[in-house]
């Protein structure tokens, strides 16, 4: 009887263990995992359920996704989802919010509308998921994974293989720094401080994450942040400040990926320059400085309203975010693209192979 308990345990066990091998052996992907950082432009429904106004799971949002609005800041596919579908992974990687029924071996997505990598970014708002509640999140995620694969050593092997992804900073300017109004930060820092306090933050977040088992991850710029619609209709054409203290953030961060490569010879840091992406993408696109949607406050899209028609000619869909055909350049260009000016020191190709 006793014998016969044990086997029947033993038995799912072995099963489960199985199963899980047949994944790496035969799962289609090129990498196993993919975990997501961020704010809204790689949110997939993380804020759908808090009480802030940086939220969008309403039509004409998702028009262009088969399952219609979720919580995506676009009309389709965000540029992480579509590089994701490059990578090989069939499903989306879930929002943390719900990863009910989901895979969680194949990653996570932390991202939060408005959030920043200060805390107090995007309150005025409401609530967001700032990035350090999104690498709280991300332990609680490492706790189950332990648990699924056996333990702790076991589960910081397989976090080795994964991709981790950090697309974050710009509300620390537009929801933050560029609002005096509701937040002082512009009156502590000049904008070269400011960047070198979001960097040092930044910073100590990756730290974190390498210490949980991060080795292979991507990081990216913040583009021109003074050329969104809202921006251009507000002051007629592209506001200068902003995009300026946009490129001292984002040269200070290809810096941090050269020590971080420099320092982390286990590792693989590469940089993606959205400076770059904006310009090169401009060329692509017949409308460049206008939302695809009727926008409210020039902002997110007005409520069941019908968008263009003609969504592959606009840049923009609501008045920051990209349409999904501009994130399908973008997500494109990070894969494979060999032009350092885009993704340094290499692609994303590249740097899981590596
Ligand atoms: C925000 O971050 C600061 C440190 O920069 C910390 O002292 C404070 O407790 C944090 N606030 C919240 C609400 O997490
Ligand atoms: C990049 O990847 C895409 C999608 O797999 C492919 O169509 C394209 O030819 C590749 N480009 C280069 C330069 O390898």
């Amino acid at each position: 009887m006793a014998f016969e308990t044990k086997t029947l345990l033993i038995f799912p066990l072995l099963l489960l263990a199985a199963c899980y091998m047949q994944e790496f052996v035969y799962g289609k992907s090129q990498v196993p995992c993919l975990f997501i950082f961020g704010d809204s432009l790689s949110d997939s429904g993380n804020n759908n359920n808090l009480r802030t106004l940086s939220k969008v799971n309403y039509k004409p949002y998702g028009i262009d996704f088969p399952k219609g609005p979720t919580g995506r800041f676009s009309n389709g596919l965000t540029s992480i989802d579509i590089l994701a579908q490059l990578l090989g992974f069939e499903d989306f990687i879930p929002p943390f919010a719900n990863t009910m029924g989901s895979n969680i071996l194949k990653g996570v997505n932390y991202a939060s509308g408005s959030a920043g990598i200060r805390n107090e970014t995007g309150k005025h708002l409401g609530a967001d998921i700032d990035l350090g509640l999104q690498l709280q999140n991300h332990k609680t995620i490492i706790a189950r994974i332990s648990n699924m694969l056996g333990g702790v050593q076991q589960a910081s092997r397989y976090l080795n293989q994964c991709l981790y992804y950090v697309n974050i900073g710009s509300n620390d300017y537009i929801n933050n720094y560029f609002l005096p109004q509701f937040y002082s930060s512009s009156r502590v820092y000049n904008p070269t401080q400011y960047a070198q306090d979001l960097i040092d933050r930044l910073s100590q977040s990756i730290m974190t994450l390498h210490n949980a088992g991060a080795r292979k991850m991507m990081l990216v710029g913040i583009g021109p942040i003074g050329c969104t619609p809202n921006a251009i209709a507000t002051h007629g054409s592209c506001i200068q400040e902003p995009n300026a203290a946009a490129l001292i953030f984002s040269s200070k961060l290809k810096s941090l990926v050269n020590r971080l490569n420099m320092k982390f010879t286990g590792s693989k840091f590469i940089f993606r320059d959205s400076t770059t992406d904006y310009y090169t993408s401009l060329k692509s696109f017949r409308v460049t400085n206008a939302a695809c949607c009727r926008l409210v406050l020039n902002s997110l899209c007005a409520l069941n309203q019908t968008p263009c028609g003609n969504r592959n000619e606009y840049m923009f869909w609501d008045g920051f975010h990209p349409t999904s055909a501009a994130n399908k350049l973008t997500a494109l260009r990070s894969y494979n693209s060999t032009n350092l000016d885009f993704v340094y020191p290499m692609n994303v190709q590249q740097l899981i192979q590596s």
